[in-house]
């Protein structure tokens, strides 16, 4: 809370505004993105995150995916991938990224299980369900989450990332450090498969 109210009172100065002002419009119109603002921090999610995380997704999918999917693909698939999954939520290794009032913009993770099959290899980590609300992409929210995930899978022993990266994030991982291995279908349900790429990306311990 503190360190929120630390963050307004920059803002406040970075912009102008008298702090007074922040309870309210001017609040409102940060999270919305209308306001351009760089101030965020990530932290690791929990239980409590699932309509925000689910927000996120709602306002990121849709609309970034669209240009690499048909419309009519979305239109199945966006239902599927736009709720938060409990089991990543409290899984220790799950992030958001929130700004003012611990409004959630970003969010994704890893985790040692490879995603539908569950199989663990030593010192292999998936990432899972990354996403930025659109007002907040381009401002480095994504590569602040895969930071800390990289940090803390490097703790972890990990030594290599995987991503099943959807098409339209491929430039976002390559930016990461990603190289594509093959395209892959992800199947979604028994009629539906999400055409996507194998990325990986080996960490350097130290
Ligand atoms: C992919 C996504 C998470 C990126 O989030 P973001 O916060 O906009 O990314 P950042 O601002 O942190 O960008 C990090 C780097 O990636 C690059 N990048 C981001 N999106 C890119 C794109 N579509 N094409 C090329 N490069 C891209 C940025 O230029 C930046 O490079 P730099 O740090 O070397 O300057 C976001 O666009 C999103 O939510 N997309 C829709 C959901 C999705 O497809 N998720 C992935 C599922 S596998």
């Amino acid at each position: 809370m503190e360190q929120l109210l630390r963050t307004e009172m920059e803002t406040s100065r970075e912009f102008g505004v008298p702090t007074k002002t922040l309870q309210g419009t001017y609040i409102e119109r940060i999270k919305q993105g209308l306001i351009m603002s760089n101030k965020y921090d990530v932290r690791v999610a929990n239980r409590n995150d699932e309509s925000g995380v689910s927000a996120v997704l709602a306002a990121s999918y849709p609309a970034l995916m669209a240009a690499a999917y048909s419309p009519e693909f979305l239109a199945s698939a966006v239902p599927l991938m736009t709720k938060a999954q409990p089991h990543l939520l409290t899984s220790g290794t799950y992030y958001v990224a929130y700004a003012m009032d611990d409004h959630i913009v970003g969010c994704g993770g890893w985790t040692m299980e490879r995603p539908h099959s569950g199989e663990v290899e030593i010192g292999l980590a998936h990432l899972r369900h990354f996403a930025v609300a659109r007002p907040w992409t381009g401002r480095g929210v994504g590569r602040a989450i895969y930071d800390r995930c990289a940090a803390e899978a490097k703790s972890a022993d990990v030594t290599q990332f995987e991503c099943y990266a959807s098409l339209n994030a491929e430039g976002f991982y390559a930016a990461l450090g990603f190289r594509t291995i093959k395209p892959l279908d992800v199947r979604m349900t028994d009629e539906l498969t999400l055409a996507s790429l194998l990325m990986e990306r080996r960490l350097v311990t130290q």
